[in-house]
């Protein structure tokens, strides 16, 4: 326990050595709005009023010093950052984003999404990758699941798009928006997407069919870059409302940029609140070791220790898209020079019933992160029955939620026998601020852990090479050699 810090706050009461007392803790009425603490052995890391992190059944798989190793690069890391040094800095306009938003720069997304709001009963978003995950995953986990079957008109209904290239999907979709008063928020920032561009070309075309090009271009709004690509050409000749993606944020960082704003104001949830979550958990992460670095250094040291795989980890079906989210801002960012944690996601207790057995016995080169909400937003309790038919009285009278917990607790102390390390991220509820909290906290990890790891976090050379391939087949100009070698090359 010689590694207590306080990182610069003021805890009045109390010494290095008070801080391992937890009931004192508890107890502790703090000054200011937070109180962070570290303890590279103790179990919770906790922020006041926020998200917290549990390691202890995690850390307890590993042996003297593995953490502590891992732990030393911390400083430098996160130096790297802020200093913006490390490999990959011109893509660092993530990191103090949410603090630089401004209340003027959210009236006019919130504008913009009102004028969307008043003239559509549909909105479709069209993006891929980061340019759609981060949107998806708050509007999901905020959103009433059933909401779009009822289709009171209360808000729009907010479908995706520009995702993949299935012909039946796309073909259902534009079957479906012909009854409709739809809008399109097309969003890429190299603008030149395949897939994305795809989509909105159908799309644009029937909604100047639909609605007349004047309300089309009402309703239409790119989401791109400042100068280039083809989003940009067609959104200036035409006059479309538009939005920029900063040059330097990435696509798989973008979702407090109007990529994910945009998408979810119109969605009816509270952006201000969502950026308010991340500037709160930014100012957090300032300090040298912070909760995010925490999270980084455990898995780091899992790694290490050859648990190559990590499972994301929910109980909540809304938080299905925060799992897809979070693989793209983790697969993206570490998986590259022959190295990084593979990152992998289930939705539980569903997929205990298919993934589980894998998970509870197979290679034991596994660690998982539980994302975990406290407090349900509704309450629904099971009723008592007379005949019992079912012969689940025990259950009468306690919340649906207290049974998820108890399965939520089963589960880890079930992985954790079975050589499973865990962590915990404890969300208080599941709200637009602490989105906004979990949001920023898992992207600034994914940066301090990719530099732990020692590769560039903020590029993605990879994910060219299925496009050049791609681009041969179809024939696209400028790809003639590629084709060339292609068609000698299936012909062998
Ligand atoms: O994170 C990334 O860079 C990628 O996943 C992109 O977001 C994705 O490929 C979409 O790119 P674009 O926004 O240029 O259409």
């Amino acid at each position: 326990l010689s590694k207590a810090r306080t990182q610069g706050r003021t805890i009045p009461t109390f010494s290095a050595s008070d801080l391992w007392d937890f009931e004192q803790l508890l107890n502790f009425e703090p000054t200011s709005s937070t109180l962070t603490y570290i303890n590279n052995n103790f179990t919770t890391y906790t922020i006041m009023n926020a998200i917290r992190l549990e390691l202890d059944n995690a850390t307890s798989f590993l042996v003297n010093g593995e953490l502590d190793e891992v732990n030393a690069n911390v400083p430098a890391a996160q130096k790297a950052l802020e200093a913006q040094t490390c490999p990959g800095n011109d893509f660092l306009g993530w990191m103090h984003l949410p603090s630089s938003i401004t209340p003027d720069f959210l009236s006019e997304i919130k504008a913009c999404a009102a004028t969307l709001r008043e003239h559509c009963d549909t909105i479709v978003v069209a993006g891929i990758g980061g340019s759609y995950l981060g949107a998806r995953a708050v509007i999901e986990a905020l959103g009433n699941q059933f909401e779009w079957l009822t289709n009171d008109g209360t808000n729009p209904v907010i479908l995706f798009a520009g995702n993949n290239i299935g012909e039946d999907y796309l073909f259902e979709l534009c079957e479906y928006l012909r009854h409709r008063k739809f809008g399109v928020i097309n969003i890429s920032k190299s603008g030149t997407t395949t897939e994305t561009a795809l989509a909105f070309r159908l799309l644009k075309k029937q909604c100047e069919e639909q609605r007349g090009k004047e309300t089309a271009r009402k309703v239409i709004v790119a989401v791109t870059d400042a100068k280039k690509g083809a989003a940009r050409t067609t959104a200036d000749k035409e006059g479309y409302t538009s939005f920029i993606i900063p040059d330097n944020v990435g696509g798989r960082f973008s979702v407090l940029t109007p990529v994910g704003l945009l998408p979810i104001a119109c969605a009816g949830f509270d952006i201000d609140a969502l950026v308010k979550g991340a500037a709160d958990m930014e100012r957090e992460c300032s300090t040298e070791y912070n909760i995010a670095t925490q999270y980084a250094a455990v898995r780091n040291a899992l790694y290490r220790a050859g648990k190559k795989i990590e499972i994301l980890v929910n109980f909540q079906p809304k938080l299905h898209y925060m799992n897809e989210w979070w693989k793209q801002l983790y697969g993206e960012s570490e998986g590259k020079d022959g190295v990084g944690i593979f990152p992998a996601a289930v939705d539980f207790t569903t997929d205990l019933h298919s993934m589980g057995q894998w998970i509870q016995e197979g290679e034991r080169t596994i660690f998982e992160t539980v994302v975990s909400v406290e407090e349900a937003n509704h309450t629904l309790h099971f009723p008592a029955d007379e005949e019992n038919l079912d012969g689940l009285n025990f259950l009468a009278g306690k919340r649906v939620d207290e049974v998820n917990k108890m399965a939520e607790l089963g589960t880890r102390l079930a992985h954790v026998d079975g050589g499973v390390p865990n962590l915990r991220i404890v969300l208080p509820q599941l709200n637009e601020y602490y989105l906004g909290q979990l949001i920023y906290f898992f992207e600034r990890a994914c940066g301090v852990s990719g530099l732990l790891l020692d590769v560039n976090p903020f590029n993605q050379p990879g994910v060219e090479a299925y496009k050049k391939n791609m681009f041969a087949l179809l024939g696209k100009p400028g790809y003639e050699a590629e084709t060339e070698a292609l068609k000698a090359r299936l012909a062998e």
